[in-house]
């Protein structure tokens, strides 16, 4: 099937969802109601405007409150254990709240959903799930709620509706989408990942690395810059490597041109980025551009190369700092970000100290600081010399300092200069101040109101608090 037609039938699913909605609603008395709950990063994010958009559009109305949805749909992430962990203790309170309202509809999509174990224990001990999908098939979505829906009409319970892939080649594009900001957006650019870091799941839960065609990501850009949207998020697992399989001769860098090219865009940034496909033309674009936030995240996970190698990184401590030298000399004021994982298997006190040295070297912006997590089917998984759980903690403490040692001097450095914010809310602890972020991605808190929620103000820099500013306006 093309994916044309994929995008026909979702289409006239959820149409046939909206009767089925409509009827339900009206015996009632009231509205359907939604709520999905999102775990995890970015592209889960994404991906749940999209469902959402899907429940918006076949009549359901959003719900806040989790509990009182009459729909639940949990979108998961497995990325560590304690993500899992974080999501089954989440499954087993709600099923406490569904056998008060057994009419409750409950969803769970998403990486974790992608795992046979994982879905094989939902099966098992959360009976009273009703819905299961993995990450390949989002676009089936509308297919299998309707059959839910018809479910619960024919008042056939205990029958879990549940449809899985292995992977697809297929994007389908123009899925309705409900966004969380009127003035920002992620965009996806590409999906999956080809580089299987030894310790990483997501190959295994996200399937093969396929880019989208330019025209159809652009056409998404403009449509959403109509909308009122400043900034757009270009995401992929390994946006460097934009391109690779499409038939039109792009990259990465040629894409950025083309974003930066569609007006009423001021703020483009992306997300992430693999250090060994960063290319010199892509830092020469970066430099060139007005738009390009200034602010790179660059996963470094280790700075020991040995330890790189048994990760499948691809770059070594050296290249990877002549790489970070050669960004923050040719981006004047680019925040550089990172992740780093403590307790890889094999890895010593003085692995880690590379990995102190580079933070040290590099002087990171910011950093995700992250205990190493087995995944099963993963090649770390079956690697000898396990780091123990109370080394990895000292370790990470170790890791933990310097960076926040790196990340307040770096935030320091600005202090007393003026610089564009971008107001995303209110500030939640003191509703005098709104809250929004530099191009280099710091927060800034500084005096206004709701008014200014959405546009791009000049602010000086008043006080640098730790990791963030609190300024007033220039
Ligand atoms: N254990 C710990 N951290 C991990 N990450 C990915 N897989 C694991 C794992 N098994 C971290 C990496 C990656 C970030 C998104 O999550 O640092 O960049
Ligand atoms: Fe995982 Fe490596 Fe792919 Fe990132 S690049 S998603 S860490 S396999």
């Amino acid at each position: 099937m093309s994916n044309e037609e994929e995008e026909k039938i979702l289409l006239e699913s959820i149409d046939s969802c909206r009767l089925l909605v409509k009827e339900r609603s009206r015996l009632l008395g009231r509205s359907l109601t939604y709520h999905v709950t999102t775990f995890g990063c970015q592209m889960n994010a994404k991906d749940s405007e999209k469902l959402s958009g899907i429940l918006e559009a076949a009549g359901f109305e959003r719900e806040e409150d989790e509990l009182a949805a009459d729909f639940v749909l949990y979108n998961t992430c497995t990325i560590r254990d304690n993500a899992n962990q974080k999501f089954f203790g989440h499954l087993g309170s709600i099923g406490a709240v569904k056998k008060k309202n057994p009419d409750m509809m409950i969803g769970v999509c998403g990486c974790l959903s992608q795992e046979r174990s994982a879905r094989e224990k939902i099966t098992q001990s959360y009976p009273f799930v009703d819905l299961i999908f993995g990450t390949h098939n989002l676009f089936d979505f509308p297919q299998l709620l309707y059959k839910l829906l018809t479910r619960q009409v024919t008042k056939g319970k205990g029958h879990l509706i549940s449809e899985f892939w292995d992977d697809t080649d297929r994007i389908v594009e123009n899925i309705p989408s409900r966004r969380n900001y009127k003035f920002k957006s992620g965009v996806n650019i590409m999906f999956g990942c080809n580089n299987f870091c030894s310790y990483c799941i997501v190959p295994y839960v996200r399937g093969r690395e396929k880019s989208r065609a330019s025209s159809d990501i652009i056409d998404e850009i403009k449509r959403l810059a109509d909308d009122g949207v400043k900034e757009v998020m270009l995401l992929g697992q390994n946006v460097n490597s934009y391109g690779r399989g499409l038939s039109e001769d792009i990259n990465f860098a040629r894409l950025l041109e083309k974003v930066e090219e569609v007006s009423g865009i001021s703020r483009i940034r992306f997300m992430t980025s693999h250090p060994k496909d960063l290319s010199d033309d892509l830092i020469d674009v970066m430099a060139a551009s007005k738009k390009i936030c200034r602010h790179i995240h660059l996963p470094l996970q280790s700075g020991s190369s040995r330890i790189l190698e048994s990760m499948n990184r691809q770059y070594t401590k050296e290249s990877y700092l002549s790489l970070a030298a050669k960004i923050r000399e040719r981006i004047p004021g680019i925040a550089l970000t990172t992740d780093i994982i403590v307790g890889y298997p094999g890895e010593t006190d003085a692995d880690v100290d590379d990995t102190i040295d580079v933070i040290e070297k590099v002087q990171f912006d910011g950093a995700f600081t992250f205990i190493y997590s087995e995944r099963t089917g993963t090649r770390a998984a079956s690697m000898p010399d396990k780091v123990s759980a109370k080394e990895a903690a000292r370790n990470f403490e170790r890791v933990l300092a310097k960076v926040q040692e790196t990340s307040q001097k770096r935030a320091k450095l600005i202090e007393g200069m003026t610089g564009d914010v971008l107001v995303e809310d209110i500030n939640r602890q003191d509703s005098s101040l709104v809250t929004g972020r530099l191009s280099n991605n710091l927060n800034v808190h500084f005096p206004g109101d709701a008014s200014l929620i959405g546009q791009i103000v000049r602010v000086h820099l008043s006080e640098c608090r730790g990791f963030y500013y609190i300024g007033e306006r220039a």
